[in-house]
């Protein structure tokens, strides 16, 4: 992943921590285990919850927020529950991604809706959670996110648009298969790509690569990388 130095210190120390475990319990303190992710999207929020498994070697389990919302009214609570009680018996990286609601549903207080009862569920699964392994949330909205919600995270942390430097790094590792050439102005590369997301970036490098290969070059061109970029600008903009 091509992050932030001070984003990538932070999955790192969660890494550490949670490989340090038993060494902590031993002067009663507990890894960070609960963390959520907050950022605009295509920037590395749910490839973070991935890198997390990847690094502590603990199996990936991915729940879909907004499918379990959708279930059999009155049943997402109980599959909310059956899925943290999966998670105790089997040491994981949880994932419950894309829970945008978690942020919104507090706001209506007295909605007895199907919303505000997984928010009620989840914030109490949250509170008694004592897996083995790791538990990831990862949502889009960061303003309203409430204390009540902030309180029951180990970690909360911003997953944010590239920066120049992640920029050209997303850039150069994407095409690192391939050849670029040395003619390529990277500032205005990285001037043209700012704002989007890393997602857009890698998607860029990889359209300018193809275009390249497809015509029998061996060599990504300017030329290349620009028509990508533009094409992603204009389609952006539809
Ligand atoms: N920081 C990053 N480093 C390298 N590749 C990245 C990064 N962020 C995103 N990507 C690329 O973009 C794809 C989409 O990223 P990801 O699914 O993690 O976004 P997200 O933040 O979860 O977005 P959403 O909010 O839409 O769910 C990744 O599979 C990867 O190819
Ligand atoms: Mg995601």
């Amino acid at each position: 992943m091509v992050l932030p130095p001070e984003v990538e210190e932070r999955f790192a120390r969660v890494e550490r921590e949670y490989a340090a475990r038993e060494r902590l319990s031993a002067y009663g303190l507990r890894p960070r285990k609960r963390v959520l992710l907050h950022g605009p999207p295509g920037c590395g929020k749910s490839l973070g919850a991935k890198r997390l498994a990847w690094n502590t070697t603990l199996p990936l389990m991915k729940v879909k927020f907004d499918a379990l919302l959708s279930s059999y009214f009155g049943e997402s609570a109980s599959n909310l529950r059956t899925v943290f009680e999966a998670a105790k018996e089997r040491p994981c990286v949880l994932l419950l991604d894309e829970c945008d609601f978690i942020a919104r549903s507090r706001s209506t207080d007295r909605d007895v809706g199907e919303a505000a009862r997984v928010v009620n569920a989840l914030l109490q699964f949250l509170d008694e959670y004592d897996a083995p392994g790791i538990l990831v949330a990862t949502t889009n909205v960061e303003e309203s996110l409430d204390e009540a919600i902030f309180r029951r995270f180990d970690d909360v942390f911003k997953v944010p648009l590239p920066g120049d430097r992640e920029i050209e790094q997303l850039f150069r590792t994407t095409l690192s298969a391939v050849k670029i050439s040395g003619q390529i102005d990277w500032a205005t590369v990285i001037g043209s790509l700012k704002g989007l997301s890393a997602a857009y970036t890698v998607k860029a490098a990889q359209d300018a690569a193809k275009a390249a290969v497809l015509v029998g070059r061996k060599t990504v061109e300017e030329e290349d990388v620009r028509l990508a970029i533009d094409e992603i600008r204009r389609g952006k903009s539809l």
